[in-house]
Formats: structure tokens, sequence, C-alpha cells
């Protein structure tokens, strides 16, 4: 949610900072801008709409500097247009800064710094920073003194960088809740939002925890509080490739993170089953046997589409380690009077880590004394920091907006967690190796799936005009069906519903006619049966019936007008296998409609306010 990166160093900083800016553009697309310090002034660009906007008005002449900052905005207050882009600038344009985040006492704030006589360009609750910074700045203090002392004023969340003609070859940055880290060069250094931005030109990292302000120069960084005082902090190298974080010949990055998914999910449980045992080896969690079976009560808090991963986490728990488990939106719980305590296990689970109200969610648990996890995948995330322990999920960068690979590889380090608790409670040894067998034949059948790409895309063409479209599955795949539904609605705009089959009687039905069509996730397991009920009550009222079943079911084929097979696995892993053909459609009949998939209208990787 916004993206900002910054640089200063002996290299001219626009080319770099264009390119930082289009790998943070998953972040927000609304609009971009840069600020360059040269020759004791900053100039100024920015531009409504996408990178490629900006970098076409500046044209081939890029403007010098070698120190600025740039900032890609998902907009929260203030229209997304060119004088609401970031970086923002102080009356006198002695100082630029770039924000992500919500400070939420903007109001008050703007209506004194006016009295005080200062001039607003921009309708954007960020421009109050640059103001109380240029207060304390221009009566002398320095830098990272006025964006101390303009930051003690603010409430709310930021992730700020800011730059000043008084201080040529320096960017402050500081955190609150939105992420930041400094990467460090040789003879450079940059801040950025994540570190897709600089990996093309260093793997160390240091991640600014939040109450920190960095203050970074081309041979040297400090990291303080908010007190001033200096902070030893460690340096993580990254060893991600660049080839990750790039398309690789894919039209799009969603479609490269779809097809990717046998590898993805392969790396989630490398090194992780132990098939003699029948049970998981999870090094991160940080918990004892003992205390995992303290735990008498799961909550699953997240948002989204991990939120569905989450919904299939609670049927593998109650199911095979026989504890009760609930799901919350992490929204819904930070903001209730939540019944958790030092027996309840707190798991959030989030793709980026950074996630407002997942974060929140998890904080709150833990002031109450809950055991807290997450399931994470990116490294080093403030998420990942917080909890007390976890699993990484490993499936390599997701730069496409809509979760994809993410997804499938959070249901794997859910039936790893399963298998861990289960395996210490309910789950026999017989069972617990059935699962493992089970997991590590998955790859190989997700490969399976991902081949009939060519299938879905010709079912896509028949779909492309509808408008509604509603998902239904039970079980293990009630949660599928939500979430190929959000697949669909996020990238190409049609109104899609996911419900449990059976409740289609309780309302839905009266949508369905011959203009309706219906979308069973039908695999063969347990509630088979139940759910070609289901899809006789459909086709009764004339409904298009679309499945997707296990490999030659013949009970359905007969009933469906088109169906997409996938191969056989145990009850609780069909989910893994089910929702890539929901992937590949949504992503085809996206495509197909011209929508742009990567960075869907009014969408931001990263929800980093609430
Ligand atoms: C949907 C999607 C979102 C995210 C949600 C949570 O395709 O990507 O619904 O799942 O914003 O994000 P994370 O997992 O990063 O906490």
């Amino acid at each position: 949610m916004c993206g900002i990166v910054g640089y200063t160093g002996g290299r001219q900083a626009a080319p770099l900072l264009l390119d930082g800016l289009k790998r943070l553009e998953y972040r927000g697309y609304d609009s971009a801008g840069l600020a360059l310090v040269a020759d004791g002034r900053i100039e100024v660009h920015k531009a409504a709409g996408k990178i490629d906007k900006l970098e076409k008005d500046l044209g081939t002449t890029l403007p010098a500097g070698r120190t600025g900052i740039a900032h890609t905005r998902w907009a929260t207050h203030g229209a997304p247009n060119t004088v609401n882009a970031h970086p923002h600038t102080d009356c006198g344009g002695t100082l630029a800064l770039a924000h992500n985040g919500i400070i939420e006492n903007a109001g008050v704030l703007r209506t004194a710094l006016t009295k005080r006589g200062h001039t607003f360009r921009s309708e954007t609750d960020t421009e109050v920073l640059t103001h109380l910074i240029e207060e304390l700045h221009l009566k002398g203090r320095s830098l990272v003194e006025a964006v101390a002392g303009g930051l003690a004023q603010v409430e709310g969340t930021y992730g700020i960088a800011v730059v000043s003609t008084r201080e040529p070859d320096t960017i402050v940055a500081a955190r609150l809740g939105s992420p930041l880290l400094v990467a460090i060069g040789n003879r450079e250094n940059f801040v950025a939002s994540d570190a897709s931005a600089v990996l093309a030109h260093t793997r160390s990292v240091v991640y600014l925890d939040d109450g920190e302000i960095a203050v970074v120069r081309p041979d040297e960084y400090h990291i303080l509080d908010l007190g001033a005082v200096e902070k030893e902090k460690a340096v993580t190298h990254l060893d991600w490739d660049l080839a990750t974080i790039e398309r690789g010949g894919f039209a799009h990055f969603m479609l490269k993170e779809i097809m990717e998914q046998a590898e993805s999910i392969r790396n989630t449980l490398r090194g992780r089953l132990l098939e003699e045992e029948g049970t998981a080896k999870l090094g991160g969690l940080n918990l004892a046997d003992e205390a995992l079976l303290q735990v008498d009560r799961i909550v699953i808090t997240a948002c989204g589409t991990s939120w569905h991963a989450g919904l299939i986490g609670e049927y593998m728990m109650e199911e095979l380690a026989r504890i009760p488990t609930e799901v919350e939106y992490a929204s819904e719980f930070r903001y209730r009077n939540p019944i958790v305590d030092d027996r309840t296990l707190v798991i959030g689970i989030s793709q980026s880590g950074e996630t407002a109200d997942t974060l929140a969610a998890l904080r709150e648990a833990k002031r109450r004394g809950a055991r807290t996890l997450g399931l994470v995948n990116v490294v080093g995330s403030t998420i990942a920091r917080e909890v007390e322990g976890g699993i990484y999920l490993h499936a390599g960068p997701e730069i496409g907006v809509a979760s994809t690979k993410a997804f499938t590889s959070q249901i794997a380090a859910l039936a790893l967690l399963t298998l861990k608790i289960g395996r210490l409670r309910a789950l026999s040894i017989l069972q617990g190796r059935e699962v493992v067998r089970a997991l590590a034949r998955l790859p190989d059948l997700v490969q399976r799936v991902l081949d009939k790409a060519p299938e879905v895309e010709g079912l896509a063409e028949r779909l492309l005009r509808a408008t509604n479209v509603l998902y239904l599955g039970r079980g293990y795949n009630f949660p599928v069906a939500l979430e190929g539904a959000l697949k669909l609605k996020e990238i190409s705009y049609i109104h899609a519903e996911g419900y449990p089959a059976a409740e289609m009687k309780h309302g839905p039905i009266a949508l369905i006619d011959d203009l309706m069509p219906v979308l069973f996730v039908a695999p063969k397991d347990a509630v088979y049966q139940k759910i070609v009920s289901n899809v006789e009550e459909v086709k009764a009222r004339g409904g298009r019936v679309i499945a997707v079943v296990t490999e030659g079911d013949t009970g359905l084929a007969a009933l469906a007008d088109q169906r997409i097979e996938v191969p056989e696995t145990l009850d609780l892993l069909t989910p893994i296998l089910t929702v890539l053909p929901l992937q590949l459609l949504a992503y085809y009949i996206a495509v197909r409609r011209g929508c742009n998939v990567d960075q869907p209208r009014n969408l931001a990787k990263s929800v980093t306010v609430e």
C-alpha cells in the first residue's frame, strides 16, 4: 500500500528510483512521483496514473541529482491526481517527503498550520507532516531532529522518506506501522518499502521497526529511536534471486505465479515432512511440544485470500487434530473484546506479513496473553518478526496483486501445522503417514492440473459475457468457492459470490436462470453425494453448470455442462488442486476482457492501512 524508494550515492538517482518504483508498483498505482536534490534545490516530478505515465512525462532527459526519493501511491486521502501525488514539498521547497500510511489527526493539524501561515497545495493528510517538519527544520533543527519533532505531533501510521536542500546527501526515513528498510550498497544506500525495489543493487538490508528513524547517507547509515538514541540493528542478507521478481517470459506476474505452484508448494514442504513419524518438522514454531499441548483452542485470523486459507485450516484442525478452531476476519477480531487467554493459540496468516489488520489482531491477542504464530511468506516482515514463531511459506515473492501461489502454500503450511499438532493429540501414526505421503505427492498433481491451462482457457471463452457467477462448494471446498469468486471479481470485475452449496436453497437459488453460470467445486470427497444433489437442483432450474470434479467422475460428467478434472488426493488437500482451475479461469477471463490482471483497479497488495 504505497511504495517508497530513496537513493543516495554516487550515481544519478532518477533511473534507479524509477526502476525501484516499477518493482513497487504492485503496492499502489494511483499516481507516482519523485524528488531529486541537486544544486541547492529540490526538483519534483509527479503524474497521476501509473509509473509509465511519469516516465513518459519525464522523457529521455531525466532530472539530475544523486540523492532522491520516489513514491507510488494508493490513495487514501484526496483524489488520485497529480497534485495529491507524492512527494510533497513544504512552503519554500526546502524539503520533500513521501509517505505511506494515514495521519489520523491531519484535519486539526492542517487548521493549526494554516493559521500559522502555511500554504497547502494538496488534499492529502501527508502534507501536514511536511509543514510540521519545515517549521522545525527552518528554525535550525537538523533534518533528523525536525523529522522526529514533526512525527511527535502526528497520530496514525507512517513509513516516510524525507530529503532537504540543507542536507543534500541525506535521506531521513521513519517507520510506525508501514514497512520500511534501509538497503546497504557500496558507497551508496537506499531506503525502500520492500526489498524488491533494491534487489538489483544489494542484498543487504536492515528492516526498521516501529518507532525507529534512519539517517541514510552514501557512506553511512544510523538507526535511532524516537529519543535519538542510536540502535544496533542486524543486517539481513537476502537470498532472493532477481529472476524471482521478474516476469520471466510470462505475460503477467499472476500467470507466472499460478504456473509456479508445483514448485512453490514443493518449497513450502521442503525438509518439513517426516514420513516415518507421520508428522511435520517445523523449526520456526518456537513452541515446545509441552506448550502446544497446553493449547485448548485455536483462533486463526487473516484477511481476504489468507482468510479463506484460514477457513480450510479450521476444517483441518478440527477434523485431524480435534482442537476447537475458529477463523476471524482480523479487522473484526481487533475491535471486539475477543476471548483469548494463555491457552489460546492465535495464528495470523499473511502473504505480505504487513497487513495492518492482521498485525493489529495479533498484537491484541499477544496483549491478552495468547500464544501467537504467523504463517507468512515475506521473510523479515513485521508479522514474522512480532509473533512468537511460525512457518514461512517459502513460496517466493508474490507480485501479482491477486494472491495465488501464497494461497496454496498457506494451505500446505496449515496441513503441516495440523500434522504437528494432530500428532501430539488425536492423530494416529498411520493417519499421519497417510497425510505426509499425500503431501509429498502433491506438487506432481498440481503440475498435472496446471498442464490443463489451455482447457481452462477454452472454458473462459464461454464466460466472458457473464455478469454474475455463483461459486458453490461444500466442506473443504466451500472456502475454495469463496476464493474462486474473489479471484473472478477482483481481476475481471464480474460480480461473483461464493456459498456453501447447500445454502443456495436459502436464498441464492432465486438468482438461477439460464444466464447464470454456476460453478461447482465438487471433487469426490466425503460430501460428494450431497453436492451432486445441489447440482441437480441447479439443473432443474435451467442453470448452467461448470464443475471442477475428480478425474474419472462420470456421475457429475453427465450433469455438468462443462467440467475440469483434477487428480484424486486426500479430502483435506483437495483445495490445493481444485483452486487451480479457478485461478486460471479468472485470469483468462480478465485478460480476454482487457483488464489489467496484475494491477486491478482500486486494489493494492499489502494493505498497510486499516
Ligand atoms: C486477494 C488478495 C487479498 C489478500 C489480503 C491479505 O487476491 O490478495 O485479499 O489476501 O489483502 O493479504 P496478506 O495475505 O498479505 O495479509
